[in-house]
């Protein structure tokens, strides 16, 4: 069978078999198991539940290191290419879950340097974007005592030197191999991934001893961490563990939602008339007229609207089957669906654009090392 769909750390396009994914790159299920074993921390996050974020690597080994009482670190990150939109959110939300749970350290790195080099961005239009979107991140209620923002640009002296041993530890031929390059490559790409690996060390090097790390990221990140953890024991670090999410769905019923294509993606700072008009148009799979929708009811498993309940909306189990039992059976229509998540999104997003103002006046307290923007 063709397979037909492609996820590397730069482009994810066709229909994702996420479980086809996950033997392709060998990470290890979330099985029941773990999710039992999760749920002992405390209430369990619905994107576990729900097989959202579905796959990790050495989860098992961290979690045995934590029970014995010592901590770990959480690391994750942002390539600031635009604005922030909800996709993003996902992830930071779980990571916002872990903090709390297992009250970890967190660091949040913002690679202003490989959206420069790898999107027709100047430094001044990636650095600047790294500032907005460091601010939803900081909206979603981090820590500031515990949380700490890497900016590449700003943070090289301290990144630079972990960034070179890890270096002369990867051969172009590995590289080429992992990301797909070529001699038309420009040399900056093909360093980038030491740079993302650092924050995995980090907590290490600044320790003195060995402080595990885990990383909550979307799938597509696995390639680089892939180069992270093989050379990890070389250098006398400890393999970061990672958990990982699927991609957040467009509203136009695609697997990933996705700057470009604006009009299928919710950004923070949307007014309620954009949500409106975005999810007004979203892709349901509905039927052309009511009766036949009365009669032989929706399709939620296609629907873009049923999703975005089932991965950031509706976290009650409950309403969730109910709403999509009802669609199943014509008692509920599109067209009232979108307002019930038109409605949800605007009201998250006015709390969130608050909060998101509220940032301001504490994001120099986050930076790493005292940096200023
Ligand atoms: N490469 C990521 C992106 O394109 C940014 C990133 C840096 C990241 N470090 C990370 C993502 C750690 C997840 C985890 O957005």
């Amino acid at each position: 069978m063709p397979e037909d769909f492609k996820v590397t750390p730069w482009e994810v396009t066709g229909d994702i078999d996420y479980d086809l994914l996950q033997e392709r790159f060998g990470t290890t299920p979330i099985d029941e198991a773990m999710k039992e074993r999760l749920s002992k921390y405390g209430d369990i996050h619905p994107m576990i539940r729900r097989g959202i974020f579905y796959s990790h690597r050495d989860l098992i080994p961290l979690l045995d290191h934590y029970d014995k009482g010592n901590p770990f670190v959480l690391y994750t990150g942002r390539g600031p290419s635009g604005n922030t939109h909800l996709g993003h959110l996902m992830p930071w939300i779980f990571n916002k879950w872990v903090q709390d749970t297992f009250g970890v350290d967190m660091l949040f790195q913002m690679t202003d340097d490989e959206k420069f080099l790898f999107k027709d961005m100047t430094l001044g239009d990636t650095t600047s974007m790294a500032y907005q979107n460091a601010l939803d991140f900081i909206a979603l209620g981090f820590d500031p005592k515990k949380t700490r923002i890497i900016l590449n640009t700003k943070n090289i002296d301290t990144l630079y030197p972990i960034a070179l041993r890890i270096s002369k530890k990867v051969t172009f031929s590995t590289a080429k191999a992992v990301f797909g390059f070529d001699n038309s490559t420009n040399i900056g790409s093909i360093f980038y991934t030491t740079l993302q690996s650092v924050p995995a060390f980090l907590p290490t090097e600044e320790a003195g001893k060995q402080v595990p790390v885990l990383i909550p990221c979307g799938i597509d990140q696995d390639p680089h961490f892939r180069v992270t953890r093989d050379v990890a024991p070389g250098l006398n670090y400890p393999k970061p563990s990672l958990v990982y999410c699927k991609m957040f769905p467009g509203l136009s019923g695609g697997d990933k939602m996705s700057s470009s294509d604006e009009n299928a993606t919710i950004y923070t700072t949307d007014s309620p008339k954009a949500v409106k008009k975005k999810v007004g148009r979203a892709f349901t799979g509905g039927c052309v007229s009511v009766e036949e929708q009365r009669e032989k009811g929706g399709n939620p498993e296609v629907c873009a609207v049923f999703k975005y309940n089932y991965y950031l909306f509706e976290e009650d189990d409950e309403k969730l089957n109910e709403l999509a039992r009802k669609c199943r059976n014509g008692e509920i229509l599109c067209g009232e669906c979108k307002m019930c998540l038109t409605e949800k999104i605007n009201v998250f997003l006015e709390g969130h654009q608050e909060r998101r103002e509220k940032a301001k006046d504490v994001i120099d307290d986050m930076t790493y090392d005292g940096f200023k923007w």
